[in-house]
């Protein structure tokens, strides 16, 4: 068993230090509060915006940092925007700074601005793919560059980013057009990294998952089937923690998985 500053634990993510981007609610914070309960020290980076991405709230990334150190954790926040090119290198920064090193990437941040086809806007079609497309790549091409001059270093680690799609973007219906295109660009983008980073020792996977979030309150049909059961004794299978131990296990220094994106649904 570890001691880290005085707390002893013997979690599978022990030693790792982790980037989880849009940690501040909804799935990101469920991976966050899982990865530092499993050992991990956690970036917990969020802009705190709308669910279309509008404004910013700086408090949200630090409570859930204060949320992981009063159960004994280690967190730092960061609230730069995964889409701001220099924004994502100060990310792997605040990793790097703070923890000395930077094992694990959790890519999450997204937003949603639907619409149909022909009614929507070059701004609700850029933003979005601003947001999921492009800060998946920001933030997974700085982490890249310092993962390889680690390599270069004869520093090697097993190392692992984890991106989220969608079955919106697997299977993808009316209204998406900007969000499906995004998110079947990340499941792609997941498997060229793959094989690109393995040589340095990377493995990437994706996820395609399904939890009850701000997000899909706000869908009329969806919110509704992602409620929470009436008995309070049955398992609530769309909670969005039943999300996590799957991305934290992806995270672990033994998985052998790389290229995969995983449907994943509670339960
Ligand atoms: N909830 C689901 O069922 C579901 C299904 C498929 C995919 N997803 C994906 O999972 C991820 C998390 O979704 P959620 O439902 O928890 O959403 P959410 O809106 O509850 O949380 C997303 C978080 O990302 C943050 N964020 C937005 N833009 C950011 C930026 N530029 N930089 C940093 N942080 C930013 C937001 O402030 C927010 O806290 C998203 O990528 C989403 O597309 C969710």
């Amino acid at each position: 068993m570890k001691k880290t500053k005085g707390r002893q634990h013997m979690g599978v993510l022990d030693g790792r230090v982790a980037i989880i981007t849009g940690a501040g609610r909804g799935l990101g914070r469920e991976h966050a509060l899982q990865f530092a309960a499993e050992g991990a020290r956690v970036v917990v980076n969020d802009v705190g915006g709308s669910a279309s991405g509008e404004g910013t709230d700086s408090d949200l990334a630090h409570e859930v940092v204060a949320e992981i150190k009063a159960a004994g954790g280690e967190a730092v926040a960061n609230t730069d925007s995964v889409s701001d090119w220099a924004g994502a290198q100060r990310l792997i920064e605040t990793a790097v700074d703070t923890f000395g090193d930077l094992h694990a990437v959790v890519n999450n941040a997204g937003i949603l601005r639907d619409r149909m086809l022909v009614n929507m806007t070059e701004d609700e079609f850029d933003s979005v793919i601003n947001v999921n497309l492009k800060g998946t790549f920001a933030v997974s091409h700085h982490t890249a560059r310092y993962w390889r001059g680690r390599s270069k270093q004869g520093l090697d680690a097993d190392r692992v980013i984890v991106n989220t799609s969608s079955g919106a973007g697997l299977a993808p219906g009316v209204g998406q057009t900007n969000y499906a295109a995004a998110k079947a660009g990340i499941a792609a983008m997941t498997q060229v990294a793959a094989k690109e980073l393995g040589r340095i020792g990377v493995r990437v996977n994706g996820i395609a998952p399904l939890a009850r979030t701000r997000t899909t309150d706000a869908t009329p049909g969806l919110s509704e089937r992602l409620a929470e059961p009436e008995a309070e004794q049955e398992f609530d299978v769309y909670h969005p923690r039943n999300v996590s131990p799957l991305v934290a296990y992806l995270a672990t220094e033994d998985c052998p998985l790389s290229g995969h994106v995983f449907r994943v649904v509670g339960g």
